[in-house]
């Protein structure tokens, strides 16, 4: 080879190894950047974690400042961002009730009719059926007339369709109960008004109505002699439903679009009722806990952009942070911002993405199951919802862990609800303390006489509804284990059980069980 070519061939090895460095240099500088992206993703990841942690001294805080509210709303009408509403049920059913009765159920994204034969003791739940139909969006911001028209509607249609089973006692006419499920001021079991919407929905009008003479009307304008018996807010109808197999129901709570709990309240205890107390001595409580606020509750910015981007900012911040509605957009929110400042799903931000309610939280659900060592589902979710393709393992962790930090905040909030209910009941295994606060007969300024102890009243049973505690297991794994956290030894007595579809059948028992035709 002569000199010439020795040098042209060194050119090119010199020039293909410079190609193969820029090469290499762009490799490695890319997965510098997609490394530094990744940390400052993990850093979002931490400062959101952190952010949103309840460590059992917080949680502790949590519970108290649920108590102390419950105690302030049941003192005056506004006293407290929990409304504490009283429902007119100073009784429950107890399984004497008889004859044929139905309830209509509106308050998330589904709306039902059910009729339901009953049969007293023996016979109990003879037959049931039902339908449920989505809500059209458009009626959720219609007009009150076309919502409550809607609803006679379907009521009529079911009951033409009333099959053999199905017999009212003679002589009675139908009778329905009315779930409804958003806060009612009542004057009576059988009338109430709307103080607002939640939930997405806003029918303007509807606010300030009595929503039972509004459902009257429309019901009789299809020439039904029906007459409404009973209005009743889910987490009522869910205690009756379950008090009516057993009487050691004394909380429901519904997680579900929204959250909200009821309880059974000394009549005495409830001041702002003045003297129109049951004489039953006890009288159930809406509490309205979505409203709940307290400056212990772990807000984050995602929650801050979320409220102010609904139909009710500044209202339901506990809602906000606990219920089906919403832990998808805080979800969508975090990750979002991950995709925004850090290009965790490349350099493009999906577009979707920056639409609110985009990732429901069925998808978050979805992904928070996933149990495969490469977290394929949430890939999956991420192309399907996302059209993000080919995420790798690393992405696929950090999303897994939103969804895990946001179920188990929601999670243990709830339990800190509940076990606040507990507490302000004196069944959260304090008793001593608390026969000790009768003796002086206050205890932080509140009266705590006559209230029943733990150790007085056996099991206390919380009664639970709603997708989100029914289908998205995580969540309720969290929100079992922070009871039991919270209550130590006394978690014993207090169980926490699954009491499926309760409020429409229980919102027919409480119609059933005041019932003019059925009264003895
Ligand atoms: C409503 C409550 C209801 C709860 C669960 C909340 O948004 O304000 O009345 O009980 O959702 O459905």
């Amino acid at each position: 080879m002569g000199k010439a070519a020795v040098v042209v061939v060194a050119g090119v090895a010199i020039v293909c190894a410079a190609a193969a460095c820029a090469a290499a240099a762009v490799v490695v500088s890319s997965r510098m950047r997609v490394r530094s992206q990744r940390r400052h993703a993990r850093n979002v990841l931490q400062e959101f974690q952190e952010a949103c942690s309840t460590p059992l001294p917080r949680l502790r805080q949590v519970v108290d400042a649920m108590a102390v509210e419950m105690h302030a709303g049941l003192v005056s009408e506004g006293g407290s961002r929990l409304k504490m509403l009283p429902t007119f049920v100073d009784r429950l059913p107890h399984g004497d009730e008889k004859g044929l009765y139905y309830a209509v159920d509106l308050g998330g994204t589904n709306f039902r009719v059910l009729r339901v034969q009953l049969g007293g003791k023996q016979g109990r739940v003879i037959k049931q059926e039902y339908e449920e139909v989505a809500i059209p969006p458009e009626l959720m911001i219609g007009s009150s007339e076309e919502l409550f028209d809607f609803i006679a509607k379907e009521l009529s249609s079911f009951v033409a369709r009333e099959g053999d089973g199905f017999r009212p006692v003679a002589g009675q006419s139908r009778e329905i109960g009315f779930t409804f499920s958003f806060p009612v001021q009542q004057t009576a079991l059988n009338s109430g008004t709307l103080l607002n919407w939640t939930k997405g929905f806003k029918v303007v009008d509807a606010i300030g109505q009595d929503v039972v003479a509004a459902l009257q009307t429309c019901i009789r304008k299809r020439g039904h002699e029906m007459r409404i018996a009973a209005l009743v807010n889910d987490t009522v109808g869910t205690l009756a439903g379950g008090r009516y197999w057993n009487e050691d129901v004394m909380i429901a709570v519904i997680l579900g679009t929204g959250t909200n709990a009821a309880y059974v309240e000394r009549a005495q205890a409830i001041s702002k009722c003045g003297n129109v107390l049951p004489k039953s001595g006890q009288m159930v409580i809406n509490m309205e806990w979505g409203n709940f606020w307290s400056s212990h509750l772990p807000r984050t910015q995602a929650d801050e952009a979320l409220d102010n981007e609904t139909m009710n900012p500044g209202e339901q911040g506990f809602e906000k942070m606990i219920s089906g509605m919403y832990l998808g957009d805080v979800v969508r929110r975090v990750l979002l911002k991950m995709a925004q400042e850090a290009a965790l799903f490349g350099p493009n931000v999906p577009r979707k993405m920056l639409e609110a309610f985009s990732l429901g939280t069925p998808d978050m659900s979805k992904m928070h199951a996933d149990e495969s060592s490469d977290l394929k589902v949430v890939g999956n979710v991420l192309r399907d919802v996302y059209g993000i393709e080919n995420t790798s393992l690393a992405v696929r962790k950090i999303v897994y862990e939103v969804c895990d930090t946001v179920a188990e905040r929601g999670a243990r909030l709830a339990a800190a609800g509940i076990v606040g209910i507990l507490k302000k009941i004196g069944r959260d295994g304090t008793h001593s303390k608390w026969k000790v606060a009768s003796e002086q007969n206050h205890v932080n300024g509140w009266e705590e006489v006559g209230s029943p102890v733990a150790s007085e009243c056996g099991k206390t049973v919380v009664a639970m509804d709603g997708g989100l505690y029914e289908r998205y297991s995580k969540f309720r794994a969290y929100m079992q284990a922070a009871v039991v956290e919270l209550l130590g030894d006394a978690s014993k007595d207090v169980v926490v059980e699954l009491s499926k579809d309760g409020s429409g059948i229980g919102a027919a028992l409480l119609a059933a069980s005041v019932s003019q035709n059925g009264r003895k």
